[in-house]
């Protein structure tokens, strides 16, 4: 819709009483899936979620209402926390039946906007034309419809004629497997999003039968009760059909999930992030970047991640829901899980393995092949090759030699490393844990430390060096008259 306005919030009180219903139930049979439909990700988000987070730009969340039933505890968590309410629809037994299960629960309102939880891209701003062209034309039901490039799968809407022309009003919808074939030419799908008055809505949803291929109560044939019974049914075009397309399968999921990363892209570049083919990364809805930040191919930037600006992240890093301050160069091939943080000027990688509980303070160097685990790394501090550090806590200017390996863990529990600021220890060396490497120390390259190393003094762990002087030639000579022997 070309006009839509913002949406409105805390009307004044003498406007008509709205409520919203999401329609979230439904097991989603087309996934074949274990999970409910509205649970499956698009752009690291589920669909429900994005459905809520527009319903609550237009009315409180104590006026959503969402109605669940496959799987009701599994969808009542995932967006429990937004302080919406909860419809049961024990059994599923259609979108008709969805809204009549939510009669009680509606009984306050004069209208409800029923919106689809598998819909995900729809915008507070449409959520908030429909119900404004509702009102302007004093509907019993306004239907949001769009004009599908392929319609396949969607109801049509079947509109009334005005002196031979189409109009504002609607005889039907008709669903896709009942469709003539003069219908199935018509491109004005039905997008699943509705006003209704709840008056006339009620007055006439027991009426609805299950007489159709489904078995199913449809909440679309409300349009043709509604029309029939001499009720006002309206149809609004969505100025995008991309906006109220719904995922019902999987090739859908993947077209919309493409669709939210190619804008996600799109915004990032706008607000002045590099992002070199953009269309092999994968960046989450939520993801966060500064400006200036450079952003290589075939990179993932997941879950709730935020980078600062003038990053560099170079190609196939997989970076998840971490946060990363300001000038922070990841080389090729890093993984960071959940939760890791890193601070400004920080330098990973390549191929560094940040597992959860990692705090690098600024100007940490963590470099090839490191795991990392419940390790907080002081400022200035380095662990550059080949090294695993976990649940250990180094303070600043550390220096931790190549092939270093805290021992943690004892078979039973895990023990905490700490290695004081200004720490030197040499290559190959495993810490013993629970341990600690006083300030200033030294640990001597391949030493095994079990024992606490006092500050400023030097460790040394390991068997002393023995040399036979002239062992290696007299071998060689054995072995050489021996063949000239056979
Ligand atoms: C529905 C419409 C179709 C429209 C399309 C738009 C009907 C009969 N058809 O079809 O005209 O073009 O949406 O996307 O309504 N649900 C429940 N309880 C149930 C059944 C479904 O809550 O008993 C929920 C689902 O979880 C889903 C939503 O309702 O979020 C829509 O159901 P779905 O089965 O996807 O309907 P479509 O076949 O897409
Ligand atoms: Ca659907």
């Amino acid at each position: 819709m070309a006009s839509a306005k913002t949406p409105a919030r805390g009307r004044a009180k003498a406007e008509p009483r709205f409520a919203i219903l999401i329609l979230a139930a439904g097991k989603g049979t087309r996934l074949k899936s274990r999970f409910p439909k509205v649970l499956h990700q698009v752009a690291g988000k589920p669909l429900l979620e994005y459905v809520v987070a527009a319903a609550k730009q237009v009315l409180p969340p104590a006026d959503i209402f969402v109605v669940i039933g496959h799987e009701a505890e599994m969808v009542r968590q995932s967006v429990a926390a937004g302080g919406v309410r909860f419809v049961l629809q024990a059994e599923q037994l259609g979108t008709g039946h969805a809204v009549m299960a939510a009669r009680q629960a509606l009984a306050g309102y004069q209208h409800v906007l029923v919106l689809s939880g598998d819909v995900p891209l729809l915008r507070p701003q449409t959520i908030a034309a429909v119900r404004d062209f509702h009102l302007a034309h004093r509907a019993a039901m306004t239907i949001l419809s769009a004009e599908f490039r392929d319609p396949t799968g969607y109801g049509r809407i079947v509109r009334k004629k005005k002196s031979g022309r189409e109009s504002d009003q609607v005889a039907a919808i008709v669903e896709q497997k009942q469709l003539t074939p003069q219908q199935a030419r018509l491109r004005e799908g039905n997008s699943g999003i509705y006003a209704f008055a709840t008056a006339p809505l009620f007055a006439h949803i027991e009426k609805l039968r299950t007489d159709n291929p489904h078995g199913e109560y449809y909440l679309t044939d409300m349009a043709g009760l509604l029309a029939r019974a001499g009720e006002k049914v309206v149809a609004v075009r969505a100025a995008e059909a991309h906006e109220v397309e719904g995922a019902n399968t999987r090739a859908e999921l993947a077209q919309l999930d493409a669709e939210v990363r190619n804008r996600k892209c799109a915004e990032l570049m706008a607000a002045g992030v590099t992002i070199f083919r953009p269309e092999t990364c994968v960046i989450d809805a939520d993801v966060t970047v500064g400006p200036d930040t450079v952003i290589e191919p075939f990179v993932q930037l997941l879950g709730k991640t935020k980078i600062g600006a003038e990053c560099r992240i170079r190609s196939y890093n997989v970076i998840t829901s971490c946060e990363l301050g300001e000038r922070v160069l990841v080389q090729n091939g890093c993984v960071l899980e959940a939760g890791c943080r890193a601070g400004d000027d920080v330098s990973l990688g390549p191929f560094s393995h940040l597992r959860p509980g990692v705090e690098l303070a600024p100007e940490c160097h963590v470099g090839n092949f490191v795991e990392m685990k419940k390790t907080r790394m002081g400022r200035g501090s380095k662990a550059n090759h080949l090294t695993y550090l976990g649940d250990s806590i180094i303070g600043e200017k550390v220096n931790v030699g190549a092939g270093t390996i805290t021992c943690n863990y004892d078979g039973v529990a895990k023990h905490t490393t700490t290695i004081e600021d200004g720490a030197f220890i040499g290559s190959d060396s495993t810490l013993v844990a629970p341990v600690r490497i006083g300030r200033n120390s030294y640990v001597a390259a391949a030493s095994c430390i079990t024992d606490e190393v006092p500050e400023d003094a030097l460790a040394l762990a390991r068997g002393r060096q023995v040399n036979k002087e002239g062992w290696a030639k007299a071998r060689r000579e054995q072995i050489a008259a021996a063949k000239k022997e056979c």
